[in-house]
């Protein structure tokens, strides 16, 4: 693999996935790891990422020159590139001035990384300190006003690096620079793409899992239905696939694992039909964390029921269960197995001590994209591979209110109107998620039709987000939102009002509940 040296910043996964992106497989590494550490790896190319620290701050993570003399390309990035100069010889100066956000670089010589590169381009800087005099058998490739060396390399060593982050948008030919260090200064071919991907992963899962019965819960989700089908791609019929269906899912959804889904994949499904105890379970309940446990309490339940039910039935033991876990996950639970592992399992609420599986993880190492790809190339239907995030606990946090057979049915009458109208106006992939959300226990006057009604109003909460950690609303189309707003004032009796949610997060969650 390539490996990503995480210096602390944010910036190391988006490097390893523009890494990716150029068809080369990446994995992340903490700075913390020795040079045998990474060599153990048997890396085909070496970047280190940006950082928060000064190279001159006490404690600051270090590069031991020994990475340098192993042969393996390296290519420094920002903080990266200063530690490289600083381990090297040359120098690092703290200046005081700053340059942060799109900068001017001159281009004096275009060596390996910047071929193909303008006279001057613009790239995005983040940095305080700046390197003054690049090591000793290092060309300088090019200069900004407050960073003298703001790219150089040794082609001889195969040694890197710049001072600008490539692996950002604002970076226009930050790719390009990628692509030329990946392919032209470590030698690399690009051929790591989905299709390799499954390949590879059928091969671990079979040696994993041998001839054990394995089981999955799925959930209608990109994640879980993708790491399904890959191993029900590598082991068949040793798996059955577990869908809970509780009744707070969308209109369509739950047809589409159980129809749509099973029909692409050939997997064996057992659908436990739980709506009416989930909504037995829910009566009465109206705090909004009140009903998230109910709804995960129940959840584990049925599944652990469902799963145990398995078990009893199996000619031959049930040893492993699938999980959905992505790279990130992986990566900010410390990367470890151990820690991973602790983790995933409470993605199904840890299981029972009288149930007890190994976990198979076939997604661990990809980002949601890549799950995408992957699922796309096991024909996983379109409409779960493009599927936005949906909450666990469903339409149950979507109903301000007592969650009832009624409320559920008025708010996916109202939903299917706003997804089929987004889907109709081409914004499906523009939006984050767009959650519709039901006020049951408010009621405003209306007029519909010859009558004076008193109903419902629903709240559209369209959201466009990088990860969901923050959010903003997202500006559609006052057409597309006529639309919607007529159609379901239209359509849905109970319903006489339709707003808008204009609140970015913070302050406000993506989900109302
Ligand atoms: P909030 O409301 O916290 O939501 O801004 C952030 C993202 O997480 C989703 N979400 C959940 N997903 N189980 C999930 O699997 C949950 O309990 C849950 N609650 C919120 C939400 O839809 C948004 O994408």
């Amino acid at each position: 693999p390539v490996l990503v040296v995480d210096f602390g910043a944010q910036y190391a996964q988006l490097i390893a996935r523009r890494v990716r992106e150029a068809n080369v497989y990446s994995e992340i590494v903490p700075h913390t790891a020795s040079v045998a550490d990474l060599l153990a790896k048997d890396p085909a190319a070496i970047i280190l990422s940006g950082g928060p620290s000064s190279v001159y701050a006490t404690g600051a993570p270090f590069v031991d020159p020994a990475l340098f003399e192993a042969g393996v390309p390296v290519l420094g990035i920002c903080y990266g590139f200063q530690a490289m100069a600083a381990a090297l010889g040359g120098t690092v100066a703290q200046t005081g001035q700053r340059e942060y956000g799109g900068t001017a670089v001159e281009v004096t010589s275009a060596g390996t990384v910047l071929s193909g590169s303008p006279a001057s381009q613009t790239v995005w800087m983040s940095h305080g300190d700046a390197v003054h005099a690049a090591p000793e058998g290092f060309e300088v490739l090019a200069t900004s006003s407050g960073s003298p060396v703001a790219a150089f390399e040794d082609r001889t060593r195969r040694l890197f690096g710049v001072q600008w982050h490539p692996e950002v948008k604002h970076s226009p030919l930050g790719q390009k620079a990628l692509e030329n260090f990946l392919y032209e200064g470590a030698g690399l071919t690009p051929d790591w793409n989905a299709g390799n991907v499954v390949a590879e992963q059928v091969e671990k899962i079979r040696a994993q899992v041998g001839s054990a019965r394995v089981i999955c819960g799925l959930s209608g989700g990109v994640d879980s239905s993708v790491a399904a089908a890959l191993v029900q791609k590598a082991v068949g019929s040793q798996l059955t696939c577990v869908f809970v269906d509780h009744g707070l899912l969308r209109s369509g959804e739950a047809e589409q694992v159980e129809k749509d889904f099973v029909a692409a994949t050939g997997v064996e499904l057992k659908v436990v039909d739980a709506r009416e105890r989930f909504l037995r379970a829910l009566a009465g309940h109206t705090d909004p964390e009140t009903k998230r446990k109910i709804i995960g309490r129940e959840f584990i339940r049925v599944f652990e029921d469902a799963a145990r039910d398995i078990v009893e039935h199996s000619d031959d033991e049930v040893k492993f269960l699938v999980q959905g876990t992505l790279y990130p996950d992986v990566v900010e639970s410390g990367g470890g197995e151990g820690a991973a592992n602790i983790k995933s399992h409470h993605n199904v609420g840890g299981l029972p001590d009288d149930l007890q599986f190994e976990l198979v993880e076939p997604l661990r190492t990809l980002f949601k994209d890549e799950v995408r790809a992957v699922g796309l190339e096991l024909g996983v239907p379109e409409g779960i591979v493009w599927r936005q995030p949906f909450p666990g606990p469903g339409l149950g946090i979507r109903i301000i209110g007592e969650v009832t057979a009624e409320r559920l049915d008025i708010l996916r009458a109202a939903d299917v109107i706003a997804r089929e109208e987004l889907t109709r106006a081409g914004l499906d992939r523009d939006i984050w998620q767009c959650p519709v959300v039901l006020l049951a226990d408010v009621r405003s006057v209306g007029v519909q039709g010859d009558g004076r009604t008193y109903g419902h109003p629903v709240v559209l909460r369209p959201v466009s987000s990088e990860d969901a950690m923050t959010a903003d609303w997202t500006r559609l189309p006052y057409d597309v939102l006529a639309v919607i707003s007529t159609r379901i004032t239209n359509e849905v009796p109970e319903v006489n009002r339709v707003v808008l949610d204009v609140t970015s997060k913070p302050p406000g969650t993506i989900e109302w509940e």
